[in-house]
């Protein structure tokens, strides 16, 4: 278990930064993302929320990607079957509605032997008080924070995904004073036929 911010943003920027060919990037926001991307890849955008998207698009263009980022939520995106190289997902998994559907949108969407990087905060292990504090604040955050549930299982999710996670690093990032919220970096990859 790696501990700091530090560590979190080295893995998080190793895993941006190691994606080539067309990225699809769900949730997008407002772009934080760019900086990581590697020069040479074809971005698309995917963000459901209007206000976000039109800041998303502006620093879209200001980073060289000219493609009008998409008005949709992960759950269902007008990309054809097998059209992406890779989708990425920063703390995006924490607010979708439904995460299985999502995890099944991205292995529709990624060609054979493509890869999801995802980089997510995740709730704390059963039984703890952390644990607890993440479901008693999930109906506040649900509401103020882009549909955010803090407990959400998100490593399981991918588990029990059509894709097979293949690296995986855990994390405690500082919240508040002492407590320390987890949080998960990783590649999921599509297999081949
Ligand atoms: C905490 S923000 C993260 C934004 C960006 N990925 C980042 O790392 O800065 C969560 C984003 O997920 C978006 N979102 C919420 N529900 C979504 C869904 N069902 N599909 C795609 N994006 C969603 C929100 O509009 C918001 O922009």
């Amino acid at each position: 278990m790696a501990e700091g911010f530090e560590a979190y943003r080295a893995a998080k920027s190793a895993a941006i930064g190691g994606l080539r060919g067309t990225v699809l990037e769900i949730g997008a926001g407002r772009g934080s993302n760019f900086g990581l991307l590697h020069s040479s890849v074809t971005w698309i955008g995917c963000e459901p929320d209007r206000r976000r998207r039109v800041e998303l698009a502006r620093n879209a263009h200001r980073s060289g990607h000219p493609r009008e980022p998409l008005a949709a939520a992960a759950e269902s995106v007008p990309l054809p079957d097998g059209s992406v190289d890779a989708v990425l997902a920063t703390v995006v998994l924490c607010s979708v509605r439904d995460q299985a559907r999502v995890l099944a949108e991205i292995a529709r969407l990624l060609r054979p032997g493509g890869q999801f990087v995802f980089a997510e905060h995740v709730g704390a292990p059963e039984r703890t008080w952390k644990r607890v504090v993440q479901r008693v604040i999930a109906p506040a955050t649900r509401i103020f924070d882009h549909g955010c549930d803090p407990a959400r299982e998100t490593e399981a999710s991918l588990r029990r995904s059509p894709l097979d996670v293949v690296h995986i690093e855990h994390f405690e990032l500082p919240a508040l004073g002492a407590v320390t919220v987890p949080y998960i970096v990783g590649r999921a990859v599509l297999p081949e036929a």
